[in-house]
C-alpha cells in the first residue's frame, strides 16, 4: 500500500512517518543500500508504469501527483500528493518536504498537451504548457539540487515534438515550444551538473496509448517504461546531454 504526504505550507523538512529508509536489511542479513527515485505526473501513462516498474525493482520511489490514482495507491511506495508542476510554490514547497532526502533518479515525467494549430492559439494553454513542461522539470531540479549527489540522475521525459529539426508538420504550438525549451533547458542542466557527478537524459518515450493521446499510439505504456529505464541503466556522465528515443537511438534537435 502506497504511503501517502500531503503537501505542507511552511518548510519543516522530511516528517518522520515519510522517511525514506535507504539501508535495508537483507533477508541474508546483509546491508543493501537502496536506490531513491523520484518520478513526478506518477498518477496514470508512462509516470505510473515507471512508477510500478521501479517499485518491482527494489528502488524506493517517490511519486508525486496532483490526486493519488487507485492504482498509484495499491502500490508499495511513498505517495506525494498536491503536487502541481504550473505552481513554483507547489514545487518548491515539495523541495522542503524532501530536504535531506537522497534522489538517485529523479524523472521529470509530468506533462501535459492541448492541441492547438495557428487560428486557435490561447496564451493561458500556451503558458500552461510552457509551465508544465519546461518551468516545472527545470525548477524542480534546482529545488532538489541538494539532494542530488554524485552519481545522481536526472531524467526529462521530452518528445520528437520538440525537435525543431523533425518539425515536418507544423501546429502544436504551445506542446512543440515547452518541449523544445525543456530540450535546451537539459543540455544546460547536463553540462552545469556535470562537475558535480549528476547527469542528464532527454527521453522520448515513442508514441504511447495513453490519455494525452486519446489512447492512440503504437506502444503500451509499460514497453515505453521498459525502454525508458533500460536507457536511464545506460546513462553516464560521459553520454550526459543526449536527447535519444527510448531504444536508445539518437534524435535530431
Ligand atoms: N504519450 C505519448 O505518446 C508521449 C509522447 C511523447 C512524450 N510524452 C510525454 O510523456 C510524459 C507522460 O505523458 P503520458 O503520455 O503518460 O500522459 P498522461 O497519461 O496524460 O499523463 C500525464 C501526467 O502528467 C500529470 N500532469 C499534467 N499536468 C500536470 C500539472 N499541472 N501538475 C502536475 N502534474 C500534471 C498528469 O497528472 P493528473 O492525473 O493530475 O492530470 C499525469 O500524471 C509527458 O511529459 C508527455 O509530454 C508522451
Amino acid at each position: 500500500m502506497a504511503r501517502h504526504c500531503e503537501p505542507i505550507p511552511e518548510p519543516i523538512g522530511l516528517r518522520p512517518a515519510t522517511s525514506i529508509t535507504l539501508d535495508c536489511r537483507h533477508s541474508s542479513g546483509r546491508q543493501e543500500i537502496m536506490t531513491t527515485a523520484l518520478v513526478t505526473g506518477a498518477s496514470r501513462g508512462i509516470g505510473l508504469e515507471l512508477a510500478r516498474k521501479l517499485t518491482a525493482r527494489r528502488t524506493q520511489v517517490i511519486a508525486t501527483c496532483r490526486e493519488p490514482s487507485p492504482e498509484l495507491s495499491s502500490l508499495d511506495l511513498l505517495v506525494e500528493s498536491g503536487v502541481e508542476m504550473h505552481n513554483l510554490e507547489s514545487i518548491s514547497s515539495l523541495g522542503e518536504r524532501l530536504r535531506g532526502t537522497p534522489i538517485d533518479i529523479l524523472i521529470h515525467n509530468a506533462g501535459v498537451l492541448v492541441a492547438d494549430d495557428f487560428e486557435s492559439l490561447d496564451l493561458q494553454d500556451l503558458r500552461l504548457q510552457f509551465e508544465v513542461n519546461a518551468l516545472g522539470p527545470l525548477m524542480l531540479t534546482r529545488h532538489l539540487r541538494s539532494n542530488l549527489g554524485r552519481g545522481s540522475k536526472v531524467i526529462i521525459i521530452t518528445s520528437l515534438m520538440g525537435s525543431i529539426a523533425d518539425n515536418g508538420s507544423g501546429g502544436f504550438y504551445g506542446y512543440r515550444m515547452s518541449k523544445a525549451a525543456v530540450n535546451m533547458a537539459g543540455v544546460s542542466l547536463a553540462r552545469d551538473l556535470k562537475a558535480t557527478g549528476v547527469s542528464v537524459l532527454l527521453v522520448h518515450p515513442g508514441y504511447v496509448r495513453t490519455r494525452m493521446t486519446g489512447y492512440n499510439g503504437t506502444t503500451e505504456p509499460s514497453d515505453s517504461a521498459k525502454g525508458i529505464l533500460e536507457q536511464i541503466d545506460r546513462l553516464t556522465l560521459e553520454t550526459s546531454g543526449r536527447f535519444v528515443r527510448m531504444n536508445g537511438d539518437e534524435l535530431p534537435w
